[in-house]
């Protein structure tokens, strides 16, 4: 279910943004917005406390190498993982190629249509390149943005699932998913 992927390099270039790997000089970046409160809690994570914790992350971010920086106007705003996919959460998809979406961004830059702009070029360059049968993808059902993000690239709400989350309680997620037919059908119709 989990092919690896390596986006080290990788460049996606779409109208505004370069969809690059992280590098260790992204640290001030990372932190400038990572710290900011109301970004990192609906995508599951604690605002970072300091510099030292941001390049801790961004060392995880290029061992990882399925995390993309997303860089704007010369600085990086935001993160972009095609991830494992949490097995227990789609048994119906044993066996397929499939990465789990997850992303953050900057709050000075939020709606500006850049999420949905980037996530446009991953998704394209999953199915196009990295052969995905399918991307899954989950948020907390008062994360409206993010539903709405999802939405425009064609996933659709499958169910509820019950997740642990890193603030130490359970919270329901909305489990969605594109698969590669749906997202065929979406090209051939646009
Ligand atoms: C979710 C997030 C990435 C969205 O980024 P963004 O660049 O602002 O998203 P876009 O501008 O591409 O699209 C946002 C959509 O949500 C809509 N939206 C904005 N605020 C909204 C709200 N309060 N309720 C409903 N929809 C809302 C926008 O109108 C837009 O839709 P539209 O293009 O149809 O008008 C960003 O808000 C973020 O980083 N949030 C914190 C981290 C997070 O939630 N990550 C996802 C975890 S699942």
């Amino acid at each position: 279910m989990n092919a690896p992927l390596d986006v080290t390099n990788v460049v996606l270039r779409t109208e505004r943004l370069v969809l690059r790997a992280w590098r260790e000089d992204d640290v001030d970046d990372l932190y400038a917005y990572a710290h900011v409160d109301g970004v990192g809690q609906p995508a599951g994570w604690v605002p970072h406390r300091d510099r030292d914790e941001s390049r801790q992350v961004l060392r995880g971010f290029m061992d990882e190498k399925d995390v993309f920086a997303l860089e704007y106007n010369g600085r990086v705003v935001g993160s972009l993982k095609a991830g494992p996919v949490k097995e227990s959460d789609w048994p119906e998809l044993a066996g397929k190629t499939c990465k789990e979406f997850g992303y953050a961004l900057a709050k000075d830059c939020w709606g500006r249509g850049l999420m949905t702009e980037a996530a446009t070029a991953a998704v394209d360059w999953l199915f196009e390149e990295i052969y995905c049968d399918a991307l899954t993808a989950c948020y907390y059902p008062d994360n409206a943005r993010s539903a709405r993000v999802l939405e425009k690239q064609g996933f659709r709400y499958v169910r509820t699932a019950r997740h642990h989350t890193r603030f130490d309680y359970d919270a329901d997620v909305a489990l969605c998913l594109l698969t590669r037919a749906e997202w065929s059908a979406r090209r051939k119709k646009n």
